[in-house]
C-alpha cells in the first residue's frame, strides 16, 4: 500500500467519525458535518473558525461568499484550492453561525489535531480568532496577523478572517497583502524543509561511515 493511500484513508477514516460524531450538541442542529477537504499531503493547511450556511448544507469548507474570497486570495499566495487542505476548528455549524463555544471546540479538537498529524503541513494558516487561538492563545490579530512564527516542524501564520476582511475595505487590503507575502512565507518553509532533509541524510551518511 503506497503511503499516499494510507494518508487518504486515515483522512476518510477521521471524516466518517465527524459525519457521525455526537461529542457536542451542534450535531442536533446540523445537516451534515463538514470534516474538511483538499490533498492528503498538503503542504500549506488552512484552518477556519466554523461551517455556515452553505458549508452546513454541502458538507465542504468555504464554499460560501467567504470561500469565494478564499479562493482569491489562495491565487495571490500562488495556490490552487485543490493543492491545499482546508478545515474549521469546530466541524458542525453553530445554530444561526453564532461563535462556537468553548466546550464544542474543545470537544472537536481532537479530530483537527488527528488531521493535522496525519497531513503534516510545513505551514498552517490560521483564519481568524478561534483556529489563532490554538497558537496564539494571548495574541491580538491585529498585532500578529501575516506574520509567521515557527512551532516545531511547522510554521503558522495568522490570518484576518476572510468573512470579517469581505465587508470591511481597510481589513480586505490588509489580508490581501498578507496573502501576497505568504508566497515568500511558503518557499521559505520549503527551503528550510529541504535543508532539514539534507542534513538528516548527511547525518545519516557519516554515521554509515563510521561503522567501517
Ligand atoms: N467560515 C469559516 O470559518 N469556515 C467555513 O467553512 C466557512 C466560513
Ligand atoms: Fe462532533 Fe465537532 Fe460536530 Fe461537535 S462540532 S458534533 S464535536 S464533529
Amino acid at each position: 500500500m503506497s503511503e499516499e493511500r494510507s494518508a487518504r484513508e486515515l483522512l476518510e477514516i477521521i471524516a466518517e467519525r465527524v459525519r457521525h460524531c455526537t461529542r457536542c450538541d451542534l450535531w442536533r442542529t446540523r445537516t451534515q458535518a463538514v470534516p474538511g477537504e483538499g490533498d492528503p499531503h498538503a503542504e500549506v493547511m488552512f484552518i477556519g473558525e466554523a461551517p455556515g450556511y452553505h458549508e452546513d448544507r454541502q458538507g465542504r469548507p468555504f464554499v460560501g461568499a467567504a470561500g469565494q474570497f478564499l479562493n482569491e486570495l489562495l491565487g495571490r499566495a500562488g495556490l490552487r484550492r485543490e493543492q491545499v487542505y482546508i478545515t474549521n476548528v469546530v466541524k458542525c455549524r453553530p445554530p444561526g453561525n453564532r461563535d462556537p463555544l468553548p466546550d464544542e471546540i474543545a470537544a472537536c479538537a481532537p479530530y483537527l489535531d488527528e488531521q493535522i498529524a496525519v497531513i503534516r503541513p510545513r505551514v498552517i494558516v490560521t483564519l481568524g480568532r478561534y483556529s489563532m487561538a490554538r497558537w496564539f492563545p494571548n495574541e491580538k490579530i491585529s498585532r500578529i496577523h501575516g506574520k509567521p512564527r515557527r512551532f516545531g516542524d511547522v510554521v503558522v501564520v495568522p490570518m484576518y478572517h476572510p468573512a470579517a476582511a469581505l465587508h470591511q475595505p481597510a481589513l480586505k487590503e490588509l489580508v490581501e497583502k498578507d496573502f501576497d507575502a505568504l508566497r515568500e512565507i511558503i518557499a521559505q518553509a520549503r527551503a528550510e524543509a529541504a535543508r532539514a532533509a539534507d542534513a538528516q541524510q548527511d547525518e545519516e551518511k557519516a554515521q554509515q561511515m563510521r561503522l567501517f
